[in-house]
């Protein structure tokens, strides 16, 4: 019978998905198969390396802790993290996400490499990882890889989230390598291209499976530790049972780690077709017929929410949404192409946001599904340069 382990139980997105991402102990354990090269050196944002990252740690946190106590929105510090949508355009149609379905009512759009500057050159340099996704395909975007050149040379830990349909050819996957880019994650959440369809409606699962082994060939030819290939499976009612031929098939490819991530639900009707009844691989306590969905909710700071006061979300018009759960940009805070950081970050429209989520967070719709402070995102984390 398929044995799940829940380790790496995480806690909320940012040190969830962040930790999940970057765990400095386990790149730092971790060796590569093939490689020489020593491996990739993660920038872990809420570690301090400089004295100035460290007073800007410290004035977050004071803000933050001074605008809980008050209920008052204060600001003192920078975001760490920024999240840069390249498109909101995707090749696949997922049935819970609102770019898949085409539900978003944004505009759709992708960033070209100039707008992509001007957004880079007004990002503070207190940002140390940079999520180059938030709907939509990254890699449908022609200056991508241009993108993230040019965000290396900030030297930020750079990430990305991506449906693998675009690299099946050798020389694209090598010039991913050549990016720099530091970690790939690759949405794969079925062992089989019959199960693999039931989601990523719209997907070839061999032509994923091709890529995936071109990014490690691709590694291991240019003699380079980076991208960490992180696999990423969706435990949903169908594919639950493929849990250890997907073990077998990550190492087959090639990748450095795998892990399985709860389903969000997003519109209730639809999510329970994928729900997993078992307990264990969800993220939502056991459903009744009357109320909304809940989510798992930590005991401390159920109520609150950390991650506006270090991170910022800019979509791929320069519109700025104060998290990534605003998928349709129904609470704009400015906009990156016309407007300056500061007046954006400490501006009255992000302050005023701060604050309704002060006074109640759940009285907000985008906050009801948010990961902020929710159990069981990650079930489980395999990391292949460890067995
Ligand atoms: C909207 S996608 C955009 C990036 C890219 N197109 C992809 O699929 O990886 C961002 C992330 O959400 C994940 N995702 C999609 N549907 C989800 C769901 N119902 N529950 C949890 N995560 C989901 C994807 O696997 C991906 O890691
Ligand atoms: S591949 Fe990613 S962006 Fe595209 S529909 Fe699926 S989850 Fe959404």
């Amino acid at each position: 019978m398929t044995q799940f382990k829940t380790q790496n139980k995480t806690a909320d997105f940012d040190r969830a998905e962040v930790n999940h991402l970057t765990s400095p102990r386990q790149i730092r354990s971790g060796k590569n198969k093939m490689t020489n090269s020593p491996p990739a050196k993660p920038i872990y944002p809420f570690f301090p390396r400089t004295f100035s990252q460290l007073v800007n740690l410290l004035k977050i946190g004071m803000s933050l802790g001074v605008s809980l106590v008050l209920r008052r929105p204060y600001i003192w510090g920078n975001p760490v993290i920024a999240h840069i949508e390249p498109t909101s355009l995707c090749n696949l149609h997922c049935p819970l996400c609102p770019s898949g379905t085409g539900e978003l009512t944004r505009q759709r759009t992708k960033l070209n490499f100039d707008q992509f500057k001007i957004i880079m050159d007004k990002i503070p340099p207190t940002v140390r990882m940079l999520l180059l996704w938030n709907q939509g395909e990254p890699f449908m975007v022609k200056d991508f890889l241009q993108m993230v050149s040019f965000a290396r040379q900030k030297k930020l830990y750079i990430v990305t989230s991506t449906n693998g349909h675009f690299f099946h050819n050798l020389e694209t996957a090598k010039k991913i390598v050549q990016s720099g880019i530091d970690e790939l994650i690759v949405s794969l959440d079925g062992a089989d291209q019959e199960s693999y369809q039931k989601y990523r409606i719209g997907g070839n699962l061999s032509r994923v499976i091709q890529g995936i082994k071109n990014l490690s060939a691709a590694k291991d030819q240019l003699n380079l530790n980076k991208p960490l290939i992180h696999l990423q499976f969706i435990l949903m009612k169908h594919n639950i049972v493929q849990r250890d031929q997907m073990i077998d098939l990550g190492r087959e490819m090639g990748a450095d780690k795998l892990s399985f991530k709860t389903l969000q639900m997003v519109n209730r009707q639809r999510g329970n077709q994928y729900l997993p009844e078992d307990q264990r691989f969800t993220r939502y306590r056991p459903l009744t017929d009357t109320e909304p969905p809940q989510t798992k909710k930590r005991r401390f700071f159920a109520n609150d929410c950390l991650r506006l006061w270090y991170s910022m979300v800019i979509n791929c018009d320069g519109q700025v949404s104060p998290c990534c759960f605003d998928k349709d940009a129904e609470f704009p805070v400015g906009n990156l192409l016309t407007q300056s950081f500061a007046s954006i970050w400490r501006g009255e429209q992000f302050r005023k946001f701060r604050r309704k989520l002060l006074d109640s967070r759940f009285e907000l719709e985008m906050c009801q599904d948010c990961t902020e402070g929710v159990q069981n995102l990650f079930t489980e984390t395999i990391d292949y340069r460890k067995n």
